[in-house]
């Protein structure tokens, strides 16, 4: 798949900020410096369009991304960085929790969890949301490129058994630096954008 325009929308903070357009979404979570900004420059060919950023928890909204007029990439902020507030917290729920049960346009999420780590409480958290608003999950492990080989299978089995994955939803490996799993992972957007 070639991303030949990968365009900034806007950032929205409330329900009423949200693009007007008709394009699938599909939301993309996961923990403070996961590497969430470098997946989706990865993924998009576009090393700018999402910052890279050394301090973590900048992204305070939502973030819109129109991927060749065919899906809307939505850059959620990250969860679980301590040093924000719990009434920052508070309202970053909410308005996550807002988009997850009302936006029509939602096709699935894309949870991005670090392939070396068990999940964290949070990372359950978000799965579990996704579960009761029945939205279909794509989990990503990323920085691949920091395992041995032979834990591959073995930290692929705890991730899964952790977040009590589903049979449905899918799993992809993946690497922004050695650019591992790109086409997997688009397949598995456009399967979910056909549904
Ligand atoms: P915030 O937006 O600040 O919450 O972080 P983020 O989840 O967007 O993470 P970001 O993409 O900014 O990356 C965080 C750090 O992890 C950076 O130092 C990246 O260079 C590094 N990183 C991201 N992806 C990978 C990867 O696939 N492999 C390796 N080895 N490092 C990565
Ligand atoms: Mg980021």
């Amino acid at each position: 798949y070639k991303v030949n325009k990968a365009q900034f929308l806007l950032c929205a903070a409330w329900k009423s900020q949200w693009p007007d357009h008709d394009l699938p979404e599909i939301c993309l979570a996961g923990r403070s410096n996961v590497g969430k900004s470098s997946l989706i420059n990865t993924l998009t060919n576009h090393q700018k369009l999402a910052k890279v950023s050394g301090t973590p928890g900048k992204t305070r909204t939502l973030n819109f991304f129109n991927i060749n007029d065919e899906v809307c990439l939505v850059d959620v902020p990250g969860y679980g960085y301590a040093k924000v507030s719990d009434a920052i917290k508070e309202s970053f729920a909410d308005m996550i929790d807002t988009y997850l049960r009302d936006r029509e346009l939602l096709r699935g999420l894309i949870l991005i969890v670090d392939y070396r780590h068990k999940p964290t409480r949070d990372d359950i958290q978000m799965y579990q949301y996704a579960k009761y608003y029945q939205i279909p999950v794509i989990v990503v492990a990323t920085k691949e490129d920091k395992l041995k080989r032979n834990d591959l299978k073995k930290n692929e089995k705890r991730i899964k058994e952790t977040l009590d994955f589903q049979k449905g939803d899918m799993f992809v490996r993946f690497s922004s630096l050695n650019k591992v799993g790109i086409d997997e992972l688009w397949q598995d957007i456009f399967k979910l954008c056909d549904n």
